[in-house]
């Protein structure tokens, strides 16, 4: 395992390592400010692929962002939770050279910001350990040892709780003020861990993992042992940490809240608190008192909370978390553009070649199944329904690509174009044009149509079209408000699903 080291060599190496090397004899007889920023998950994704206008996401936002972090703070650490580079642990063969380039990109926009510690994930590693090694990150070892502005921090890496004494040791022997665990685990898993890792002494547990990370919400938790943070995937959001450090005091950090945490924390309390209310008149006993008291409980604890002031106790480590959700509007970085620019560059240049040696349409393994034969040949019978879809914007979805010059993009191509890879669509990435495949067409829904074509009206794979065909294409990234109730009559009309003249009242 090259980046298992024992914790006294990855503990030099580390401090070898940092930035800046930590001053010589850390005065932790003064208060301190430590600033970190902290994404995770991000699985490959560059930026938005412009889809949906609201998607969230984009390095050259990250870059940005963090630029005007280290503006204001400039010891602040960026870390990276793992799962930087890939979108998931294996990448498929045609994907492969692609996904690389776009790793590559991630590494350098990462070391474009300063990266200070990757924790590596699954996904870092799908093209192996030489592939990472190469991209030159800072690989986290299990004991890291940073300065943050002249203020020594400890970052552990791992998330065993076995190894958690003896690694926050490591990291206190050597000086650190602040010690975080970056648990490359899920929340859940991170929340267990949360007693262990505050008994061992740390201050705050950062959950780098999450098994679908477009799904993966912005988190902050204060009610464990010591608080668990994670963020959302996929680059859509980046956290600030603010620690204060007092002058001495024991380990564990308290995250304060402030007014909008409370206000939430309040309204969950009445939620459950009117969900034991409904219980009440059809409880029996003893059913009905453990029901009554919980609820004097959970009113004891609104009240408390309600009146709670903000205490901030002298003795210990606080926190206060931002979560910046890297939405359009907010400033770019232009370096970061660039690497971005020239990834596409080279993927376009790179796709239009390696088709070359593909056919234009993927070969038909069964002999007698239908094939497609594109929007022109349904036309001939179909012609209302042609000119209603020609309305739609799906009759124009390869058109969009070509705008933002993506349609040689294997990132792209799939959902803007009959039959992408499939048996007799198009293999070749420069081809869905002159194969007159290109855009959403009929046989995007309805199925291959050649069989049809030759002996109407029969062999169709789908008349009514399913949900669950317009998934493969409407997925949660790409079309956040989808919604088959509300999207379905958009793709009905005269001519398609409906009468060419709307009857007269
Ligand atoms: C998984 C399928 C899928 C992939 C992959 C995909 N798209 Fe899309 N794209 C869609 C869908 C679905 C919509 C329509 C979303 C909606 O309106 O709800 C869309 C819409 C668009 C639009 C129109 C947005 C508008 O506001 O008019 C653009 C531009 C676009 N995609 C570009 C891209 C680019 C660039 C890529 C590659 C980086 C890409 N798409 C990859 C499914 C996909
Ligand atoms: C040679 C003429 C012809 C061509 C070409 C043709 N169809 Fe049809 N199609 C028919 C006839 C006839 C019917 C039955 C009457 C109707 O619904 O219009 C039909 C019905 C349909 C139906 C409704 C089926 C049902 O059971 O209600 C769909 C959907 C359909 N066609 C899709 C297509 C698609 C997609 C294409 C192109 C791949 C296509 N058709 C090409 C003649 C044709
Ligand atoms: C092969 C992929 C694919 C399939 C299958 C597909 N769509 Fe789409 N859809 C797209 C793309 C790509 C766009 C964006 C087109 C554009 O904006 O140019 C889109 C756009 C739309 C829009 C317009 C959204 C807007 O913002 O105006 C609606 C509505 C829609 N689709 C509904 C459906 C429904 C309903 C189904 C299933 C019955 C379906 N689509 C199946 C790819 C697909
Ligand atoms: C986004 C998916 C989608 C696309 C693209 C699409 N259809 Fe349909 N089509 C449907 C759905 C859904 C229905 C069912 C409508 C209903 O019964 O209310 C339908 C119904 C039909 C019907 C039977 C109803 C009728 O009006 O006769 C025909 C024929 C048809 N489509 C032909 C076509 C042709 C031809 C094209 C391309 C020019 C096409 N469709 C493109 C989804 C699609």
């Amino acid at each position: 395992m090259q980046y298992k080291r024992s914790f006294l060599s990855s503990l030099l190496l580390a401090a070898c390592h940092a930035a800046t090397s930590p001053r010589d004899a850390p005065k932790a007889d003064i208060a301190a400010n430590v600033t970190v920023l902290f994404s995770a998950a991000v699985a490959g994704a560059l930026e938005p692929c412009g889809c949906s206008p609201d998607q969230r996401g984009g390095v050259y936002r990250a870059a940005a962002l963090i630029d005007r972090v280290r503006a204001e703070v400039p010891g602040a650490l960026y870390l990276e939770g793992g799962d930087l580079l890939f979108e998931s642990a294996k990448i498929p063969d045609v994907k492969r050279d692609q996904a690389k380039w776009k790793a590559e990109t991630l590494a350098a926009t990462a070391k474009l910001e300063r990266l200070t510690a990757l924790s590596i994930g699954e996904r870092d590693r799908a093209e192996g350990d030489d592939f990472l090694s190469k991209q030159l990150l800072p690989i986290a070892a299990t004991t890291n040892l940073y300065d943050a502005g002249g203020v020594r921090v400890g970052v552990a890496t791992g998330a065993e709780a076995s190894t958690l004494a003896a690694q926050n040791k490591a990291l206190r022997d050597g000086h650190a003020r602040l010690t975080l665990l970056v648990a490359h685990a899920s929340v859940s898993r991170a929340q267990a861990l949360a007693s262990a890792a505050a008994a061992a002494g740390f201050d705050a547990i950062l959950a780098g993992h999450a098994d679908d990370p477009q799904e993966q919400q912005n988190v902050a938790i204060a009610q464990t042992a010591i608080p668990v943070f994670a963020v959302e995937g996929r680059g859509q959001s980046l956290l600030r940490l603010d620690f204060v450090l007092p002058p001495s005091g024991s380990p564990g950090a308290i995250l304060l809240g402030g007014e909008a945490a409370r206000a939430e924390m309040l309204k969950a309390l009445d939620v459950r608190i009117a969900a034991e209310r409904e219980k009440l008149p059809s409880a029996k006993e003893p059913l009905r008192s453990l029901v009554a008291a919980k609820i004097a409980d959970l009113e004891k604890r609104r009240a408390m909370a309600a009146s709670a002031k903000e205490e901030v106790p002298v003795d210990r480590v606080t926190v206060r978390a931002t979560f910046t959700r890297l939405e359009k509007g907010l400033p770019e970085s232009a370096a970061a553009h660039a690497l971005i620019d020239a990834y596409n560059n080279k993927v376009t240049m790179y796709n239009i070649e390696a088709a070359k040696a593909l056919p234009a349409k993927c070969q038909v393994e069964e002999k007698d199944a239908a094939t497609y034969v594109g929007a022109q040949s349904c036309r001939e019978c179909h012609a209302d329904a042609y000119a209603f879809w020609k309305t739609t914007p799906h009759a124009n979805a390869y058109a969009k690509l070509e705008k933002v010059n993506k349609q040689f993009s294997l990132d792209c191509v799939g959902c803007h174009v009959v039959g992408w890879q499939r048996a007799s669509g198009p293999c070749r990435i420069d081809k869905p044009k002159a194969l007159g495949l290109a855009d959403v067409q009929c046989e995007s829904c309805h199925g291959a149509g050649s069989l049809h074509v030759a002996d109407p009206p029969a062999h169709l794979e789908d008349v009514d079209v399913p949900q669950s065909r317009c998934m493969q294409c409407h997925e949660a990234e790409n079309s956040p408000h989808f919604n088959f109730a509300t999207y379905r009559p958009r793709i009905i009309g005269p001519g398609h699903g409906q009468p060419m003249v709307a009857p007269k009242p």
